[in-house]
């Protein structure tokens, strides 16, 4: 059975119904901080199976061990922490707490329960300002705000467990920007409040809730001044998740990989294609650059696919596509 840490929030209910699609055993844990129960029953109608589900803190020592107890647990992917980079600038305690605490207790409940796989949701945000691109795992790494810092030091953490525990197998995954929802509309990105990434706000543009988008900077050395990233499908962000359980399978040590396209888009490059592809508008006006922002970051996708045979599959049409039917399917709620 494969244990996962915040497996209702946006990635990771994505990952519970490949998992369950390849025949495995699901169990979720998620205190629904940034989820909803609805997803379970989403995951279930999406598969026909219900994953098993416990709601709970994963910084709660005694309730994960009693979990670990419950449950035979094969593998672990740890999903759950906080995420928005503004937020962990404001509440820098709330971040290192809640993300580095959840980490440690699920590692000492594994040792403690001899479960020797862990997969690790990691940003491209510890490649911090990048030097070159495209990105390669062995780049230099250094973070910009306290949400980056927890990923940074969460990897740090992983590879000093793994190196005192050589019966350990870890797989870091590195993800660029993961966009999109489920085709069948049923799970997706529900952002709680004003969304703070491109994609969710491109949605709500369109779908009139907010009058325009503010694009970041014009001004970016890149080929229409404004940012360039490697958006990634959710779907296949998902599915190299199972590559990643079933390579931690057979090696041991810790492994760090990129989950990208290896492609990048600008933001108008976004803003044109969702319009093309879906046939709305998406009025935009040049705005300041966003603090801390970077011009261009996407993935060398090569370890990913040599290691773990993985390669995304979605074309950037299919991630407008599948985002904004999964708009239009919230609103209509
Ligand atoms: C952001 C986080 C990153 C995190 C990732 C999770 C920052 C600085 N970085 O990455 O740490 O891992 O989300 O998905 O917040 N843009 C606009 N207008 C908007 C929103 C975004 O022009 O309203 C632009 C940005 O300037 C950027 C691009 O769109 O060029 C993508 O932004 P976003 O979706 O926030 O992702 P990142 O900044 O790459």
């Amino acid at each position: 059975m494969i244990l996962l840490t915040g497996g209702a929030g946006y990635i990771g209910s994505h990952t519970a119904v490949e998992l369950i699609q390849a025949g495995y055993e699901v169990l979720i844990a998620d205190n629904f901080y940034n989820s909803r129960p609805e997803v379970i029953d989403a995951i279930e109608k999406i598969t026909g199976k219900r994953p098993e589900f416990e709601e709970m803190d994963v910084c709660a020592p005694v309730k994960v061990d009693a979990l670990f107890h419950k449950y035979k647990v094969t593998a672990v992917i740890h999903f759950a922490g906080y995420k928005a980079v503004g937020e962990s600038v404001e509440k820098p305690l709330m971040y290192y707490r809640n993300d580095l605490d959840s980490l440690i207790t699920v590692l000492e409940a594994m040792k403690k329960y001899g479960v020797n796989r862990l997969i690790f949701s990691s940003s491209a945000t510890v490649y911090g300002v990048p030097e070159a691109v495209p990105l390669i795992e062995g780049m230099p790494t250094g973070c910009t705000n306290p949400y980056g810092w927890t990923k940074y030091m969460s990897e740090q953490i992983i590879q000093d467990v793994c190196h005192a525990q050589p019966e350990l197998s870890a797989v870091i995954l590195r993800y660029f920007n993961p966009v999109g929802a489920h085709p069948s509309a049923l799970i997706g990105e529900q952002p709680n409040g004003v969304p703070n990434n491109l994609m969710p706000y491109i949605t709500q543009v369109a779908s009139g809730i907010r009058p325009h988008l503010n694009v970041f900077g014009n001004d970016y050395d890149t080929p229409d001044g404004t940012g360039v990233r490697d958006y990634i499908h959710v779907v296949d962000i998902a599915k190299g998740h199972i590559a990643a359980v079933e390579y931690a399978m057979k090696n041991t040590g810790a492994e760090v990989i990129n989950l990208g396209t290896g492609n990048g888009y600008s933001v108008l490059e976004m803003v044109k294609a969702f319009e093309r592809v879906n046939k709305v508008k998406v009025p935009y006006k040049i705005a300041p650059r966003r603090e801390g922002d970077i011009a261009e970051c996407y993935a060398d996708a090569s370890k990913a696919n040599r290691l773990l045979g993985w390669k995304a599959q979605y074309d950037l049409d299919t991630m407008c596509k599948d985002a904004w039917n999964w708009e239009q399917q919230l609103r209509k709620e």
